[in-house]
């Protein structure tokens, strides 16, 4: 339950809707779930695995067992910084959805007016001063509980948060499918259609594996930490393939609640309209459901922002545990509470730009021709992350070996079947898989020429 709380977040309810509908639908789709089933599985595996045998997170792990990868954590903490630095500013979007559809719930000015749901949000990412305020407000969140230590009281909350969040989109996705116009939508997302690939092929592969990357929290210390949690008698292959399945039917249902519905009321184009689709398209739902749509609005934003609380903590703690190690590793004792304020100011020091860049809507210069949020997004889940991958596979295969893991699956009499095809696929598909990725990442860069 804890692992699919880290997996499902933003990157699911935000992220998969809108680059599955910027990248072919149905083509982007068969390449997410083969390469789910190729490289997720096997990396989940290793990840919890390694976590288990250590009993400890992501920097202390490959400290303790490599010689030549030590420094691999640094990846992860990286990784999880550069993913802050966007992910609270769309927290803190979500904060603002939730404030509006109460506003207008109770028809206080604060809700979204006689705007439509385009201008609404054209005008809100304009607006920077509110902006570094709602994403300050979603750090001071995320900040204070990582403070107080990743407690109990958290777990058992989304333990309700996350099957409430499931019924919730439920109800959007049954709205969203029943709008005129909404089976141009769902066939774009499920008939087959593999023409994207001929236009490009290597974008519609890299997003989805980045997607798949960030959408398990893989590559960036959060599973491998939460493999130290685990119990020598629980079963591991089960739980890579559970995280994985359930990630990923959230992930489709999303896709479902906001695809169909762009369609229906915005036409082609709105299915391509890139990081603000969700809030728009979503937007437009509720105002379509009358009278109870700013009720829905509200709950639904509550949860969302919940899941991506339980996923923003997971990152914090990443880069806080770094520290609390490091002073540990020098026999000296660090305090949680300085450390946790002191990592959440400096991510909240670069998350103040990709705010105040609103999307690219005020006029902030970009980078390398990319908008903040853009490039902070390709930088983690694009490149660090397929490359921390990378060199997971090459160490596990090279140096740690697979017969360890296998021997770790296999404590307390569990089965490891998959065995073969595990190994497989750390050896050969996910080097190759991987090395294609970044090939296609940097000529997108534009630094292969
Ligand atoms: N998996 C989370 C999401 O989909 C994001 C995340 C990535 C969390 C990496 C932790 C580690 O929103």
């Amino acid at each position: 339950m804890a692992a699919t709380g880290s997996a499902v977040g933003l990157g699911n309810i935000w992220g998969f809707p809108y680059k599955m509908g910027t990248n072919g639908g149905f083509a982007f789709l068969v390449v997410y779930l083969i390469l789910v089933a190729l490289v997720g599985f096997a990396i989940l595996i290793v990840e919890l695995s390694i976590g288990r045998t250590t009993g400890k997170g992501a920097v202390g792990s490959y400290m303790a067992l490599s010689r030549r990868f030590k420094w691999l954590g640094w990846l992860a903490f990286l990784s999880a910084f550069f993913i802050m630095t966007f992910y609270s500013v769309l927290g803190g979007y979500c904060i603002r959805y939730a404030v509006a559809n109460f506003g207008d719930l109770i028809g206080a000015s604060f809700g979204t007016g006689e705007l439509s749901a385009g201008s609404f949000f054209a005008s809100f990412i304009a607006n920077q001063t509110a902006s570094i305020i709602y994403t300050l407000i979603f750090m001071i969140i995320t900040a204070v509980i990582v403070m107080k230590g990743v407690s109990e009281g958290i777990e058992s909350f989304s333990k309700t948060a996350m099957p409430l969040l499931f019924v919730m989109l439920l109800i959007v996705v049954i709205r969203s499918v029943t709008l005129p116009g909404a089976e141009e939508g769902l066939r774009f997302m499920f008939k087959p259609n593999l023409e994207p690939f001929k236009t490009d092929f290597f974008k519609v592969f890299s997003t989805a594996s980045g997607q798949m990357f960030f959408s398990l929290s893989l590559a960036m210390g959060a599973m491998i930490t939460y493999g130290s949690y685990l119990q020598k008698t629980d079963n591991i292959v089960r739980n890579a393939i559970l995280v994985p399945a359930a990630d990923t039917f959230i992930a489709i249902l999303a896709g479902i609640a906001v695809l169909p519905a762009a369609f229906a009321l915005g036409g082609e184009g709105a299915a391509m309209a890139g990081p603000k689709l969700l809030f728009i398209t979503l937007q437009h739902v509720f105002a379509s459901m009358g009278a109870t749509g700013p009720l829905f609005g509200l709950i639904f934003y509550i949860l969302v922002i919940i899941a991506a609380l339980t996923s923003a903590i997971s990152l914090v703690e990443v880069i806080t545990a770094f520290f609390l190690d490091a002073a540990d590793a020098r026999g000296k004792k660090a305090n949680r509470k300085i450390v946790a304020a002191l990592v959440s100011l400096s991510i909240m020091a670069v998350a103040v730009f990709v705010a105040a860049d609103g999307l690219g809507s005020t006029g902030f210069p970009t980078i390398m021709g990319y908008i903040w949020l853009d490039f902070m997004d390709l930088l983690s889940e694009g490149v660090m992350m397929p490359l921390g991958a990378l060199l997971t596979a090459i160490f596990i295969s090279m140096e740690y070996g697979l017969p360890n893991i296998a021997k770790e699956v296999r404590i307390g009499n569990n089965r490891f079947a998959s065995y073969s095809f595990f190994a497989f696929s750390v050896r050969f598909i996910v080097p190759v898989v991987l090395l294609l990725v970044l090939y296609g990442q940097l000529k997108g860069f534009g630094l292969l020429g």
